[in-house]
């Protein structure tokens, strides 16, 4: 992120804490519809229009071990299989055998120096080509060449393996570059994992999405953990093109010196900037990942729909790399504390889910402090198709006027 983008977050900061009243002419925000997190057909729309379409951060590279390691990968209901080749290039497939359609591999992960189908054999090698077929002479006229595993997109960035089921999509950084391109002096392939935690929540993936895009509930729910510590007046908001977002929360100054930020065995991730280590810097990054940064790390949190009530939190935290020797003391002795604010934040969601179930509410309410979550409802549409949105659950265009423009991209 250049200085002049930073000078101007800071500076909104300030403006944000003395503020008295919204900026001029920022409208009142509809309601959004209860039916959004419950209508079983919207959610089918999202994960055709969205989930399906969409760049997912998959698994971390170094899950893929050496060559042949493979891990299999399913979020969205469409089973993945992700290899790393002879070439270590990493591949994706669908895991599903082009003879009869068996799983290749029913284990979550391994490795092998072919992919053979459990089912009758048919072997493919690390390409996806098929390359053996017991009794192939029974196949009359069997073209293997036409019948390798099916490709699926497949890119990395950071570390991670991305994905996307749709052929036609444009690349990766076309979609996270508005987000990722403002991290560029911070080397995200380098980070390690220090943080692993999946949680199963009873609530519609935005229901949790949404309770991580503001902070306006820092002072009640995290009172006696971070909402001690960060400002919540003092929040700079950027609304993104694409539906992504940053919102920037600065650090009381005292409490730096509380959260150990000066102490020599707190992490500090390489390139990380000033602002990382006086404020949380949050991204949001269309359609399913936050990621708030601090010096000590990143988190990586993502959200998966398991059916319209249900989801699944996936958290990953990633801290500077600490060599061959062991993993540092300081991670077991916060993840107390990193847990305690997550524990916080799911708290609510179930009862939001059942109070937009049982026909009480007709929509949620959403302040100025909140738009970052009307922002990604708004992409949300676009991204399904006016057309397409049931009757009375749309979110009307509202935003734009106040999104930041693209801002120049390191890398
Ligand atoms: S289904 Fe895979 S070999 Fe038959
Ligand atoms: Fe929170």
């Amino acid at each position: 992120m250049d200085q002049s983008t930073q000078d101007r977050i800071r500076s909104e900061m300030e403006w944000e804490a003395a503020r008295k009243a919204p900026p001029e002419g920022f409208p009142a925000l509809p309601p959004i519809a209860a039916a959004r997190y419950t209508d079983p057909s919207f959610l089918e729309l999202e994960i055709e229009r969205i989930f399906r379409r969409s760049w997912l951060a998959a698994i971390r590279v170094e899950e893929l071990e050496s060559s042949g390691s493979f891990v299999v990968w399913d979020k969205v209901g469409v089973p993945v299989l992700i290899v790393r080749g002879k070439d270590d290039v990493v591949r994706a497939f669908h895991n599903s055998c082009r003879h009869r359609g068996a799983a290749v591999t029913p284990a979550a992960r391994g490795r092998g120096s072919l992919l053979r189908c459990q089912y009758h054999s048919w072997s493919y090698d690390l390409t996806g080509r098929l390359v053996a077929v017991p009794d192939e002479q029974d196949f009359c006229g069997l073209d293997k060449s036409a019948n390798g595993l099916i490709p699926i997109r497949c890119e990395t960035w950071g570390g991670w393996v991305f994905v996307n089921l749709d052929d036609e999509a444009g690349p990766l950084m076309q979609q996270i570059g508005p987000t990722v391109g403002e991290w560029g002096d911070i080397d995200v392939s380098t980070l390690r994992v220090v943080q692993n935690q999946t949680s199963l929540l009873d609530c519609n993936w935005k229901a949790a999405l949404d309770a991580f895009q503001e902070v306006y509930h820092i002072n009640t729910i995290h009172r006696d953990s971070i909402g001690k510590a960060l400002n919540s007046r003092a929040c700079s908001i950027g609304l993104l093109p694409g539906g992504h977002s940053r919102m920037v929360v600065r650090y009381h100054p005292w409490a730096l010196e509380t959260l150990g930020m000066d102490s020599p065995d707190t992490p500090s991730i390489p390139g990380a900037l000033d602002m990382h280590r006086d404020t949380s810097t949050a991204y949001f990054t269309f359609p399913n990942l936050v990621t708030p940064i601090r010096s000590i790390f990143i988190q990586f949190m993502q959200f998966w729909p398991r059916g319209v009530g249900q989801c699944e939190m996936q958290v990953t935290g990633l801290g500077p790399g600490w060599g061959d020797g062991p993993r540092p003391d300081y991670w077991d002795r916060a993840a107390p504390a990193f847990a305690k604010v997550l524990d916080e934040d799911m708290a609510n969601l179930g009862s939001i889910q059942r109070s937009l179930s049982s026909g009480a509410l007709d929509g949620v309410r959403l302040s100025y402090q909140e738009r970052r979550i009307y922002w990604a409802h708004e992409a949300i549409d676009r991204a399904i198709g006016a057309d397409s949105i049931p009757p009375g659950l749309a979110v009307s265009p509202l935003l734009s006027t106040f999104a930041e423009q693209p801002v120049a991209t390191a890398h």
